[in-house]
């Protein structure tokens, strides 16, 4: 493995360690997420649900609201996103499937990726098996709306 290959595997291992932690009763279904910020360090965040369903909080969501917690938000180089049922059993889940980030979570990438101003690596990956898929941010939201179409440069401190 060389050191870019261990550096994703690294980024995956910590979604998949992260995806332990989804609050996932009702739907069953675990996402666990780890953003690389720019010097290296890893912020993980894991699905986290409530009774009112339609309120519960994506893994990468959560990663990326806490990188922003940490004043990080502008130094994101790469997310990896692992999800997949809680119970394996519970379906004929192919060992290498991977998901992809939901609409709302691709919009907040996009948010990400106009602060740190470069483009921020999506890593797919699987529960358990060996997939990795590669995206950009612009391949999964494709003429995006984002902060230009408010006349807005976030990366301005005034
Ligand atoms: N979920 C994520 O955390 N990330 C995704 O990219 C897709 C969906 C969560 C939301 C909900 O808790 C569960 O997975 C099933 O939709």
């Amino acid at each position: 493995m060389n050191a870019r290959e261990d550096t994703i595997s690294q980024l995956v291992e910590a979604a998949r360690a992260a995806r332990k932690n989804g609050y996932a009763p009702y739907s069953r279904f675990s996402v666990g997420a780890a953003v690389r910020l720019n010097d290296g360090e890893i912020i993980v965040g894991a699905n986290f649900e409530n009774a009112s369903l339609g309120l519960s909080l994506c893994a990468e969501t959560v990663a990326l609201a806490a990188a922003n917690a940490r004043g990080r938000f502008a130094d994101i180089d790469a997310i990896a996103v692992v999800g997949g049922p809680i119970s394996r059993s519970d379906s004929a889940e192919n060992e290498n499937h991977v998901i992809t980030p939901c609409g709302r979570c691709r919009q907040i990438l996009n948010e990400a990726q106009q602060l740190a101003d470069r483009p921020i690596a999506i890593y797919c990956a699987s529960t358990h098996g060996a997939a990795i898929v590669e995206h950009s941010v612009t391949a999964l939201l494709p003429f995006a709306f984002g902060p230009n179409d408010l006349g807005i440069n976030p990366n301005r401190k005034s």
